[in-house]
């Protein structure tokens, strides 16, 4: 996977499509908003620059119903990582002096969107735990990809998706990120495959 340039100014973003950022699985959020009702939450967990999240503000704008659409990122990125060893957020972090988290929210904001959305600057398992069990529609992982971050992101978040609510993630691909495959095969077997390099799992109603 090569890394998008992280240099795009918020000058000139106006779109989910100017951010840069690996994201192209949107048909998924829509399917979100026409699966769940009004008043459900969404959580994304690993934003980076915030393409994906924007995203989804916008198609939950689009449905012109009211869901709750959080975005969870320590804005520190995930080092290096992959078969690369690339660290794909590394610039982003300098640029801002140490984190981009300014660069996302004017992103956000860039975007017409950051009144809809609420950011948390949290590592994703201390996030976790300010959520109550069972109370989230549907959580998307796309934070570190090591084996070890994916495990410990799932045993975070599963308990807090409702019945009847997903728990996805990206990057499912043997190829590129062995351990995201692994870990959700061990610790979610009835997890599958859904879109392009993404999988999900629908917890037991
Ligand atoms: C692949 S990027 C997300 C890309 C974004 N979803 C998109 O498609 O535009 C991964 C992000 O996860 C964040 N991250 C890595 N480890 C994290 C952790 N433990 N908790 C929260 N965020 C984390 C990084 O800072 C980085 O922004």
């Amino acid at each position: 996977m090569t890394a998008p340039s992280h240099d795009a100014t918020t000058d000139q973003v106006t779109h989910w499509s100017d951010i840069p950022g690996w994201f192209h699985w949107r048909e998924g959020q829509q399917d979100a908003v026409a699966t769940f009702p009004e008043g459900s939450t969404f959580v994304e967990v690993g934003c980076y620059l915030g393409r994906s999240l924007c995203s989804l503000a916008d198609v939950v704008a689009g449905s012109g119903r009211d869901y709750t659409v959080i975005g969870i990122d320590t804005c520190q990125g995930s080092g290096a990582e992959g078969r690369a060893n690339e660290d794909a957020h590394g610039a982003a972090v300098d640029e801002g002096g140490g984190t981009f988290a300014g660069l996302l929210h004017r992103n956000l904001i860039a975007c017409g969107v950051a009144d809809d959305v609420h950011l948390l600057v949290s590592s994703s398992p201390r996030a976790a735990d300010l959520f109550a069990d069972g109370s989230l529609t549907w959580v998307h992982l796309d934070a570190r990809h090591d084996y070890d971050s994916v495990v410990t992101d799932i045993e975070a978040w599963a308990p807090k998706v409702r019945p009847g609510g997903w728990l996805s993630g990206d990057d499912y691909d043997d190829l590129c990120w062995p351990g995201v495959v692994r870990a959700v095969t061990d610790r979610l077997p009835d997890a599958h495959g859904w879109l392009t390099a993404q999988w999900r799992w629908l917890k037991p109603a």
